[in-house]
């Protein structure tokens, strides 16, 4: 596991820096995106280099790590919304090549780790981390062999998002969310954390035991796992 440590605003260059590499050296890899707003920075990075030439992504195949349950993809606090609006309409790629689970169709959730199989397996996974150390939704006591499937979320999860709701109650209950073992699959992982309220979470994650209860902790055991931190969110590490 490696850390990488800066400012938040260099974070995101540096991270951005490593979709340039792997793009250039493999134009058509598959990459897993995620949402939330730790990786807006980076997305404004990336949407910056492409139209700056730097990077492409025309031949590249994406897939997002989750979607509510319940959400259409036209609702705006979808994640398919979030990623065409924040990253996918400002960049080269092939939107029909831009997978997301599907909220509506939850029987579909079963098929998407063979989609993913199918396409070659995802070279570079992105991830945030949530307060409770959920990676996508997968919420404390998750078991570490889950695949693509239907969560409840937890209490803490839909506080820390009704940010972006106009209230509490209109929080989705439920997402489809790709599993632990489907994260462990990638070939590479990249987390990303942000702020202080993040520090005691990432301390916890990569410095304590690995257990279901802290989902995140699993990545100590993936052979190729890059950790991106500001200073305050790495500040108990
Ligand atoms: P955030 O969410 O980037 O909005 O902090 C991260 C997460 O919950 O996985």
């Amino acid at each position: 596991m490696r850390f990488i440590i800066d400012t938040e605003e260099n974070i995101a260059k540096l991270a951005a820096q490593r979709y340039v590499q792997l793009l250039g050296k493999q134009p058509d890899a598959v990459l897993g995106f995620a949402t939330g707003s730790t990786p807006l920075g980076l997305y404004g990075e990336l949407a910056r280099l492409c139209e700056a030439g730097e990077v492409s992504f025309r031949n590249v195949t994406s897939f997002n790590l989750d979607e509510y349950a319940g959400l259409d993809g036209s609702h705006d606090q979808s994640y398919r919304y979030f990623m065409d609006k924040n990253l996918f309409e400002k960049i080269d790629i092939d939107r029909s090549r831009t997978f997301v689970p599907s909220g509506l169709d939850i029987a579909a959730a079963a098929d998407y780790d063979k989609a993913i199989e199918a396409a070659g397996g995802i070279e570079l996974q992105l991830l945030g981390i949530g307060n409770n150390g959920h990676i996508g939704f997968n919420e404390p006591g998750t078991p570490f062999e889950s695949l693509t499937h239907l969560v409840e979320l937890t209490e803490s999860t839909r506080q820390a998002n009704a940010r972006f709701f106009s209230s509490i109650d209109e929080v989705p209950t439920q997402s489809v969310t790709m599993g632990i073992r489907t994260v462990m699959n990638a070939r590479s992982i990249m987390l990303m954390a942000l702020g202080k309220g993040k520090a005691e979470i990432v301390r916890k994650s990569f410095t304590g035991p690995v257990t279901p209860e802290v989902p995140a902790s699993v990545l100590q055991l993936h052979p190729f796992v890059e950790v991106y931190l500001d200073y305050e969110a790495a500040s108990l590490l």
